[in-house]
């Protein structure tokens, strides 16, 4: 699309918008104050913090000077301080490594802390007319959508694809409209959920909108494989009665009743049985694994059935573990896992696993 900055300009002309207010003047200062602003924070919220902040701070010399606590407290309500930091500390390197000049080239305000590629680039072009693209999150979506483009927009071989179109598509002149264009378009009708196609003036060109891909790109962040973990628990019988032992408060299953856990040392299960339980005789056999997720992780369950002909008494540091009559089960709080295990020891034909 060779006409796409033309057109673009053209629709933020009638339908963008124009009375926001950092669009009143250059001031690099006012125009860096509201993109730190903006970053993750919409525009209402902005607005209003923005003008208590530069009835204040009105340039980077107060703002340098000021003691960051009073800094903080302005940015009080408006989230991710980190950014309130960051103005603080890079509006004292302006005053000690520019003179008191706000840099005018992208590339050296780039490395003000807090400004991203992104942000210096929309503040060259808005205060001084550079000729630079920008790639915040709702130009990645403008131009996935447009041009299709696949993968997700956070992986670097994606982003980089789209720094190459965003810098392809930049007009020769009128930035600081294209720039405001871009922000605007995102914003208003190339939103991420419900997006108003119907009002697009792209929508023809649309590879998205084509194919009826507009709810799939971009691609979301790919998802973590989760974690798996595997324990043994001792499921210890006799006659009809198993042997929980209540879990200790911090961790999985946190102060409620479970199977004990075969620490992942041991080996020789029997004599680890008898030992912690004072059982006479012990001949340990697996029952079948299966898994339970939780939220973070899939624990896989192996049982382990130990059946005792005797119940041994349990001794005072053995406070934590308790005898529970199958047939009271019911009653009982058991994390889902375990009474699963339970239910399995009440239901005929276990016993021929044993
Ligand atoms: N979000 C980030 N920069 C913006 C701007 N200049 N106008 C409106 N929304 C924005």
């Amino acid at each position: 699309m060779n006409d796409f900055a033309h057109r673009l300009c053209a629709w933020q002309r009638t339908h963008g918008r124009h009375d926001l207010p950092w669009q009143h003047g250059r001031d690099p200062y006012r125009i860096w104050l509201s993109e730190i602003m903006l970053q993750q924070t919409r525009v209402e919220t902005v607005i209003p913090y923005y003008e208590r902040f530069l009835a204040r701070f009105p340039d980077v010399g107060s703002l340098a000077v000021a003691p960051v606590e009073d800094v903080m407290a302005l940015w009080s309500g408006l989230g991710y301080y980190a950014r309130a930091r960051n103005l603080h500390r890079a509006a004292c390197m302006i005053m000690a490594d520019h003179a008191g000049q706000f840099p005018h080239r992208a590339a050296t305000i780039a490395t003000l802390p807090g400004v991203g590629r992104s942000t210096a680039a929309a503040i060259a072009a808005f205060a001084f007319g550079e000729r630079v693209a920008i790639l915040d999150g709702n130009v990645k979506r403008v131009l996935c959508r447009l041009f299709g483009v696949d993968g997700f927009p956070g992986e670097r071989a994606v982003e980089e694809r789209l720094w190459a179109l965003a810098e392809s598509l930049l007009p020769e002149r009128d930035i600081g409209r294209y720039i405001q264009a871009q922000m605007d378009l995102g914003a208003t009708v190339c939103t991420r959920s419900r997006p108003a196609c119907a009002h697009c003036p792209f929508q023809r060109d649309c590879v998205a909108y084509r194919e009826d891909r507009v709810a799939t790109l971009p691609a979301p962040r790919p998802k973590k494989a989760v974690p798996r973990r595997s324990a043994r628990y001792a499921v210890i019988l006799h006659e009809n009665a198993v042997l929980l032992e209540r879990r200790p408060p911090a961790g999985i299953w946190g102060g409620l009743l479970a199977l004990p856990e075969i620490p992942d040392t041991t080996d020789d299960i029997s004599a680890w049985a008898m030992a912690r339980f004072g059982l006479e005789r012990a001949q340990p056999s697996p029952l079948t694994p299966f898994t339970h997720a939780f939220t973070h992780f899939v624990l896989e369950l192996q049982p382990v059935l130990i059946r005792s002909a005797t119940r041994p008494p349990l001794c005072a540091d053995a406070a934590a573990l308790q005898w529970l009559a199958l047939d009271a089960r019911e009653g009982a709080a058991l994390p889902a896992p375990v009474r699963r295990i339970v239910d399995a020891l009440s239901a005929p034909g276990l016993f021929t696993l044993g």
